[in-house]
């Protein structure tokens, strides 16, 4: 399986930034091809941005769609149009947007399904609380997650599962290795009773939550971790080509 090194930029940078995709192959030449990356902006880039990465085997997602293919929702970009700018990805269910903007399980489900329908790769993101890992329950949020938030129709090249424990985004925390694989192990384990062994080993499963070059090498390293969704650590392009170094 490939490993995916996609940095999420949220809700920073500007059109200087359309610099960083060669950037990033001056530091990361594109000769691994076990490697894929992806680059997240917001979304008014995107299209420039693939432009940007015309030819240097760079993937561009975006960090949200809307579940509708058009109407009155002001503000929102459907996964058509996101597809329109030559994006490849879109993240959905990032914690923030669940916490922020009322992004439940049943909606993530909607809009992952509309991103499949658009072509696009959509990065389930799951994870557990703080205070639901402390009473014991990561496992079971993270299955509750994944049951709700996952349309029925995956085949195993059209999802991406990013496992991002909420209290690790941003804070310089992780879980321990162990954790890490534990909850994989979980994750893969629900994707196979769901969709079975053939379709469940394709899918792609991320580890996200202050990934940076010091801890990469661990964390890929595990058997059930297919590459790492990266917010702070990927906003500058030395510290995601050292990451990807570590692949
Ligand atoms: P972080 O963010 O790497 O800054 O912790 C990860 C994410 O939000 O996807």
């Amino acid at each position: 399986m490939k490993t995916l090194i996609a940095a999420n930029w949220k809700m920073h940078g500007n059109l200087s930034w359309l610099q960083k995709p060669a950037d990033f192959r001056r530091l990361f030449p594109a000769k691994n091809t076990n490697i894929d990356i992806l680059l997240c902006p917001p979304a008014h880039m995107l299209q420039a941005m693939v432009r940007a990465c015309d030819g240097q085997d760079i993937a561009i997602g975006a960090q949200n769609c809307h579940d509708q293919i058009k109407g009155a929702f002001t503000g929102e970009l459907s996964a058509d149009m996101i597809a329109e700018t030559g994006a490849k990805y879109v993240i959905i269910g990032h914690s923030e947007r669940r916490a922020i903007f009322g992004d439940n399980d049943a909606w993530v489900a909607a809009k992952t399904s509309a991103a499949q329908k658009a072509c696009l790769k959509p990065i389930v993101c799951v994870g557990e609380s703080r205070e639901e890992r402390e009473a014991g329950k990561a496992e079971e949020v993270v299955g509750t997650q994944l049951a709700g938030s996952i349309p029925a129709n995956a085949d195993g090249e059209n999802l991406v599962i990013a496992y991002e424990p909420v209290w690790a985004i941003g804070t310089g925390l992780t879980p321990t290795i162990e954790d890490i694989a534990t909850i994989h192990d979980h994750i893969r384990g629900c994707l196979t009773i769901r969709f079975g062994n053939k379709i469940a080993s394709k899918i792609q499963i991320l580890y996200g939550g202050s990934v940076k070059p010091e801890n990469a090498i661990e964390i890929l390293a595990l058997k059930d971790v297919a590459g790492a969704l990266i917010g702070g650590a990927g906003l500058e392009m030395q510290s995601l080509a050292a990451i990807a170094s570590e692949v």
